[in-house]
């Protein structure tokens, strides 16, 4: 029987812990996630009345809401209380696909290509209106399973409505609202309609505490507050940075799955002339325009065409999964990664090396084979939140991985002084920074690794939970 008592932690995103495909015969198979938000709830215990409000994504899920009407079963959740619910799937399409990933999320992410986008006019407003029914849905649910007093935590971009229409529903809940991306400087930010710029803001300052992953975003949010609606009000504004999981992580690598990925990866990755493991350097994305992939594949040519003593000796494993693939710009980056990896495999490859191995379907066991595997880590985004691959891949490298990281992700507050740090943009000096960490000396490498681990996991996802739920309670 599934528990409806009144819940005293809820927590709010668009994607669940679980989504559902409709197998053969009908039955409903249920697909348990990770990330840091399912590591950081079980820091409260499987005892507790706590519980998940996410959005069906896809036809599956609107089947299991349909008919488990949106409380889902423990059993396909790993004991975790969670309430799906579906919007009509036009207005989810509008509040996702448009309005949160190709309008917000680029913002945040400064993406457009002026001139030609954005530009806001009647189409948009009438997505905007699907923004606005899908986030009163997360808000009505919450405010129907709320205990008196409850805390609500409510994550990211989708849902940047939800903390204002709450507080007018349920006045007695402690309301946060967490932004897992960047925020946009006021200049990018005001691209925006004014009114919905507003909007936007105001629906945020609804909640008791906004927190964002670095103090850089935070102030960010902070000078678009004060730009456009003179201050935070009574808001507090927190930064909560949020590590790797580490104990997860190593016992998960550890895995005879992964040992396996790790004999194929070998295998195509082979030996230099010099009988040596060719050297390597690894990413792990999703397919994503802000992680910059494109870019990191031309750095990667110019240093093969540029210091030809590497041809042979280096590999480039790039996992690129897919992401978001209703939105055509999306299809089409997908697109150009494999056209550009097939170029430099073309233009260099010989009998017996491979220079680049692009896999575009999404494998966690390979990917931490990779990890293990990496003596370089290539994490270059145009802006991200955190970007939590920078974090692990340190932690899990067998003999230590030097890092080439962007300083506009929010990890480099945290790792900037022990990685090999690059303007994303910049080819020039990506190829030179990849060059560099190839030479690093095998000692140097490893302490470098060993010191960016440590930073990595000084805040995993159980207290980064625990630590808003505190300074909820406390505000
Ligand atoms: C970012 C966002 C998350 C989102 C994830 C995957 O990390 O901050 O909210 O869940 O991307 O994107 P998707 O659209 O597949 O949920």
């Amino acid at each position: 029987m599934v528990s409806q008592q009144p819940a005293h932690v809820l927590v709010a995103s668009n994607r669940g812990p679980v989504s559902y495909a409709v197998g053969d015969g009908g039955a409903l198979v249920a697909k348990r996630g990770g990330g840091g938000l399912v590591s950081g709830l079980s820091a409260i215990g499987p005892d507790t009345d706590a519980v998940w409000v996410c959005a069906a994504l896809g036809e599956g899920d609107r089947e299991a809401v349909r008919r488990l009407d949106g409380r889902l079963d423990p059993a396909d959740t790993g004991g975790q209380r969670v309430r799906m619910i579906a919007v009509p799937p036009e207005v989810y399409a509008d509040a996702y696909n448009h309005i949160a990933n190709s309008t917000l999320w680029f913002v945040h992410h400064l993406l457009y290509q002026t001139p030609l986008e954005p530009s806001f006019g009647p189409e948009f407003r009438a997505r905007w209106a699907s923004y606005e029914t899908y986030n009163r849905a997360f808000a009505q649910a919450l405010a129907d399973e709320a205990a008196e007093g409850a805390a609500v935590l409510v994550q990211d971009y989708h849902l940047a409505l939800v903390p204002g229409m709450l507080r007018a529903l349920r006045p007695d809940l402690r309301i946060g609202h967490f932004s897992h991306t960047p925020w946009a400087p006021p200049d990018y930010f005001r691209l925006l309609p004014d009114d919905i710029a507003r909007q936007l803001l105001r629906g945020i300052l609804g909640a008791d505490r906004a927190g964002f992953l670095t103090r850089r975003w935070a102030d960010a949010f902070t000078a678009c507050c004060t730009e456009l609606l003179g201050g935070t009000g009574s808001t507090r504004v927190g930064v909560h940075g949020l590590g790797a999981d580490a104990d997860f992580l190593r016992e998960r690598a550890h895995r005879p799955d992964v040992a396996d990925r790790m004999e194929a990866l070998r295998t195509q990755i082979g030996r230099a002339d010099t009988g040596k493991p060719r050297k390597t350097i690894v990413r792990v994305d999703r397919t994503e325009l802000s992680k910059n992939i494109v870019r990191g594949l031309h750095a990667y040519r110019l240093l093969l065409t540029d210091h030809p003593e590497w041809r042979g000796r280096v590999v480039h494993i790039a996992f690129a999964y897919p992401s978001r693939q209703d939105l055509a710009v999306y299809r089409d980056y997908t697109a150009e990664v494999r056209r550009v990896a097939d170029e430099i495999n073309t233009e260099f490859g010989t009998y017996g090396w491979t220079p680049v191995i692009l896999h575009v379907d999404d494998d966690f066991a390979r990917s931490l084979a990779a990890y293990r595997l990496a003596d370089v880590a290539l994490v270059n985004p145009i802006r991200d939140g955190m970007n939590l691959v920078a974090k692990e891949i340190p932690v899990v490298s067998d003999h230590g991985c030097a890092l080439v990281l962007s300083r506009e992700a929010g990890a480099y507050e945290e790792l900037g002084d022990d990685a090999l740090v690059i303007n994303p943009y910049d080819i020039s000096a990506t190829a030179t920074a990849l060059r560099h960490a190839l030479t690093l000396p095998d000692s140097e490498r490893a302490e470098r690794s060993k010191r960016l681990a440590a930073a990595a996991t000084a805040l995993p996802p159980q207290r980064w939970f625990l630590d808003q739920l505190e300074a909820l309670r406390q505000d």
